[in-house]
């Protein structure tokens, strides 16, 4: 008498069974596809961000082997759960410095969210690829740099073109993007896929924001794109010689100007990420130690920050700043050291020029070339201890 009600219990469900049922869930033969990406995001010593979407919502993992053959599997679990969806972010962590990882992406279609029996899919697999993480010990780096692309798509493939990947670690993208970020679609095709097809799933990006990524509808998705450990835009990396610290320069115009219609509110974040660049500067011994510290920001007049300017290129003084690189004037300058109150170079480049850095333990010999791969400056920045 007792087994009646569980035989009724369990017999619309076999009743609905499929026949592409595989396991003990239904399983359906469909298979999602990667419409974007993978592309390498956040760089680090220890870690490594990989980003792509799927057609369909999928969960997903990495598969990853060290040079040892050592296979491992990373998720995206977060509070107890996979993430189910389009996009898909996976962070590598308790990686080797200077180690070479070959990995693939792996998202497997969930058809049908329920309480219990979510109906799945098949899986989709990315090629296998390969990267490096950065490594603080290497004698010498090499890194190229482009900005204020302006959802030019055709100025970006020109871009990737003339940088020599062979002796590129990584790329700086210096910002702007965009005009505003009108759409998350905009993301990819503007500025994501065009890059991540140059970088081939080998090489990483270390974005940098611009006053034109605070705009648009868009906006405040950006960090889900381009998602960094720390969770803001202020960050710092070491690889090889350099210690490189990114700022996040703001919009260029008052938080209270009718424009933004009172929905800016950087004169606080600003002032929370010079306190930060100043206890790092302070505090972080690398900062001290390594042979170069490289600023990577867009607005080399440090944006608006109600007329405190001073104060920030005061910090980056104290900081020790060797070189600092920036974009955002659409014209190329180099400030020589004491030009503005300066104590270290400052480089601005414009949109249709790449930038090439080489750091030995010695000097940064930089390079910037123009739309014909003509040399538009070449200059080294010496050690100073
Ligand atoms: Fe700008």
């Amino acid at each position: 008498m007792r087994m009646i009600p569980i035989l009724f219990l369990w017999l619309p469900a076999l009743v609905m069974l499929p026949a592409a049922q595989l396991g003990p869930y239904i399983t359906h033969d469909t298979r999602p596809v990667i419409t974007n990406g993978p592309y390498l995001l956040a760089p680090a010593e220890d870690s490594a961000t990989i980003v792509w979407m799927t057609d369909t919502p999928c969960h997903s993992k990495v598969v990853y082997e060290d040079s040892g053959g050592r296979v491992r599997e990373a998720e995206n679990g977060e509070h107890g759960l996979l993430p189910v969806g389009l996009r898909h972010v996976v962070r590598l962590r308790g990686l080797q410095p200077g180690a070479t990882y070959r990995y693939r992406v792996v998202s497997t279609r969930v058809v049908k969210m329920k309480s219990y029996w979510p109906e799945k899919g098949l899986s989709v697999e990315s090629r296998l690829a390969s990267f490096t993480t950065f490594d603080r010990r290497k004698p010498a780096c090499s890194f190229s740099l482009i900005t204020d692309t302006h959802e030019d798509v055709k100025r970006i493939a020109s871009l990737v073109q003339r940088i020599d990947w062979g002796g590129t670690d990584f790329l700086v993208h210096l910002g702007d993007a965009f005009h505003g970020i009108e759409s998350e679609e905009a993301i990819w095709n503007l500025f994501l896929e065009p890059l991540s097809n140059a970088l081939a799933q080998t090489r990483p990006l270390l974005f940098v924001r611009g006053n034109h990524e605070a705009r648009g509808a868009a906006a405040r998705l950006l960090a889900d794109y381009v998602p960094f450990p720390e969770g803001r835009f202020y960050y710092a990396r070491d690889h090889g010689p350099v210690h490189f610290v990114t700022l996040d320069t703001g919009e260029d115009k008052d938080d209270e100007t009718n424009v933004y219609a009172g929905l800016n509110r950087f004169k606080a974040y600003r002032e929370e990420e010079l306190a930060w660049f100043r206890e790092h500067a302070r505090t972080t011994r690398r900062m001290a130690e390594a042979p170069f510290r490289v600023l990577l920001m867009h607005n080399p007049g440090w944006g608006w920050v109600d007329q405190q300017n001073g104060r920030w290129t005061e910090a980056a003084n104290e900081a020790g700043i060797d070189l600092a690189i920036s974009g955002h004037t659409h014209r190329f300058a180099h400030w020589e050291p004491g030009r503005r109150g300066n104590r270290y170079h400052q480089l601005i480049i414009g949109p249709d020029e790449v930038a090439r850095v080489d750091a030995s333990q010695t000097e940064l010999q930089v390079r910037v070339t123009g739309k014909d791969g003509e040399t538009v400056a070449s200059f080294s920045v010496p050690r100073r201890k």
